[in-house]
């Protein structure tokens, strides 16, 4: 029996080396078009935040108020996310997906307020400093299937340029990242 416990233990700590490396290398694919190929596994990764109907426009005056709600959750991956955490840098490498998802009020024991449905679309902010000459290119897709790249005069990489806080990315709305960075800086 004790001899049973050993060999399952050593069996165990012999895995979990393994385990992390597999964590630790993430791999992005592109398809034979120079898609991105959609990582299966993102809803697993750090969530990073959730966004109700931001907008990018100053209102209209005299518009009516828009009656519908898109809200947005933004994952990276956890090799990335480390990285980040430790040097305030992201890695070559990184994935960033931002789940762009339609929104419905009443439902279920649901009166009022919003709360998620079906995914619109998916964005994704991808870190490949061999590929890209800006280091970063953003692909999106209308919610499953290889995103389709978008050029570099596309409106993306301007306002992620012009306003992202950290490297083109809106590290001033991940609220963990965000107060851990500016406590770093004390
Ligand atoms: C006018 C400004 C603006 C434009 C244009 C814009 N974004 Fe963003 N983007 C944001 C803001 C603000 C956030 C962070 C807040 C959020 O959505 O939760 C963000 C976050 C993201 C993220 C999450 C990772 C990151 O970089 O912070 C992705 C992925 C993304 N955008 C993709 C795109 C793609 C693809 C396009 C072009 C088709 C685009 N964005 C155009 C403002 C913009």
């Amino acid at each position: 029996m004790k001899n049973l416990r050993t060999f399952v233990m050593a069996l165990t700590v012999g895995a979990l080396p393994l385990a992390a490396t597999a964590a630790d290398s993430q791999k992005i694919e592109y398809s034979a078009e120079g898609r991105l190929i959609p990582p299966e596994n993102y809803r697993q990764w750090v969530f990073l935040t959730s966004s109700l109907d931001l907008n990018y426009n100053a209102p209209v005056p005299g518009a009516p108020p828009s009656d519908h709600s898109q809200l947005d959750n933004v994952f990276v991956d956890p090799a990335a996310y480390d990285v980040f955490v430790k040097t305030g840098t992201w890695p070559d490498k990184t994935i960033m997906v931002k789940e762009n998802r339609d929104t419905a009020s009443a439902g279920s024991i649901s009166k009022s307020g919003k709360y998620q449905t079906a995914v619109v679309s998916l964005e994704f902010h991808v870190k490949d400093e061999a590929k890209f000459p800006g280091k970063w290119g953003f692909f999106g897709n209308g919610g499953s299937g290889p995103a389709r790249f978008f050029p570099t005069t596309a409106s993306c990489y301007s306002c992620h340029g012009d306003h992202g806080a950290v490297d083109t990315t809106f590290v001033q709305f991940y609220p963990a990242i965000a107060i851990g960075r500016s406590r770093l800086r004390g």
